[in-house]
């Protein structure tokens, strides 16, 4: 059988660090595109002389044409503007809306069967509107930010708890922006729920708050940080677990930004919901349910996406 084929569109810090970490798992061959010739294929070369000595059995093909994509199984989308420190990820709505535009067109002609993770910002925006680009069907198209800030929320779990990452499990929910939803009640250690543990006296409810907080500003401490530009180690890391949890239908369950039908109160638009994701995309949207205080909170998120939302369609009157 041949390789799966995974190309990734933007061939920037997350997406030439998408195209290592495809290649060393082996997850298939890479194509990566961008519309900055030289740098797709200076960074496809990189990678691929990388793989005498880890010893890894893929082709790595860099591209400025979208006909290299043709048949690709999965697409990675971080073309686009990354935000520089004091800018919301929202600044960046109307310079990658555009890309959006052309992405999703090129992906519509070339790679119509492909699984779509999108990683460019404002997430659950862009999301939309690639799926609306592109005309693939909304289970096909989805949008990574859950899996990136619960693997935050766990990391910063891990360190308070002085235990292993692989024991604690996390879900943050809502729009991936301020107002993202890091939920308590369902994150755990070793399966014990984070409240219960704040009553055990393992922490104290206020390190808890600010831990939560500092989920919810992961992306701009470490852009505050870097100075430059924004994560991609991480970012990459999060949409590879997705692309292969299609590839290999292992039917994960990770929280993505993914077309809600009415699940948790959310109809006709993408937010970030715990999903199932297998050979079919998205499989199932997981429909939990909030007590009162996380409605609240998740209902404020969605409303900061509907908001987002609004401004792409008085943009591009085509989005409906
Ligand atoms: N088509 C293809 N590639 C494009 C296009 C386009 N229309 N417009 C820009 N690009 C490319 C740029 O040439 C650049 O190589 O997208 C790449 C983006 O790379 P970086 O600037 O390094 O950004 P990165 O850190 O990878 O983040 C990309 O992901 O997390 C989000 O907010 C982040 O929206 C940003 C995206």
């Amino acid at each position: 059988m041949a390789r799966p084929k995974i190309a990734l569109i933007g061939a920037g810090q997350i997406g030439g660090t998408l195209a290592h970490l495809a290649a060393l798992k082996e997850l298939g061959d890479v194509v990566l595109f961008d519309i900055a010739d030289g740098t797709p294929q200076g960074k496809a070369l990189d990678i691929a002389e990388s793989g005498p000595s880890e010893g890894f059995d893929a082709t790595l093909k860099g591209t400025t044409d979208y006909a290299d994509i043709a048949g690709a199984d999965v697409c990675i989308v971080t073309a686009g503007v990354p935000r520089k420190p004091g800018m919301s990820r929202d600044d960046l709505l109307g310079i990658n809306l555009k890309v959006m535009k052309s992405v999703g067109e090129g992906i519509k002609e070339n790679a119509p069967d492909a699984f779509v993770i999108c990683i460019t910002n404002p997430l659950d925006a862009m999301v939309w509107a690639l799926q609306q680009y592109s005309g693939l069907p909304a289970e096909k198209v989805v949008g990574m930010a859950g899996v990136l800030d619960s693997a935050r929320f766990r990391h910063f779990l891990s360190v308070e708890f002085g235990v292993s990452m692989k024991d604690v499990t996390a879900f943050v929910l809502g729009g991936h922006g301020d107002t993202m939803v890091p939920s308590a009640r369902y994150s755990t250690v070793g399966g014990i729920p984070l409240p219960d543990l704040v009553e055990m006296g393992w922490t104290t409810q206020e390190k808890l708050d600010a831990i939560i907080q500092r989920t919810r500003d992961g992306g701009a401490e470490i852009v505050g940080l870097l100075k430059t530009g924004s994560a991609f180690y991480a970012p990459a890391t999060s949409a590879i677990e997705m692309a292969e949890a299609y590839l290999k239908d292992q039917k994960r369950v990770l929280p993505c930004a993914a077309y809600c039908n009415g699940e948790i109160g959310v109809d006709g638009m993408y937010v970030g919901v715990p999903t199932v994701i297998g050979a079919g995309g998205i499989e199932k949207v997981i429909d939990i349910k909030l007590n009162k205080e996380e409605q609240v909170m998740f209902d404020k998120s969605v409303d900061a996406v509907k908001g987002l939302v609004e401004a792409c369609k008085a943009i591009d009157s085509n989005l409906a």
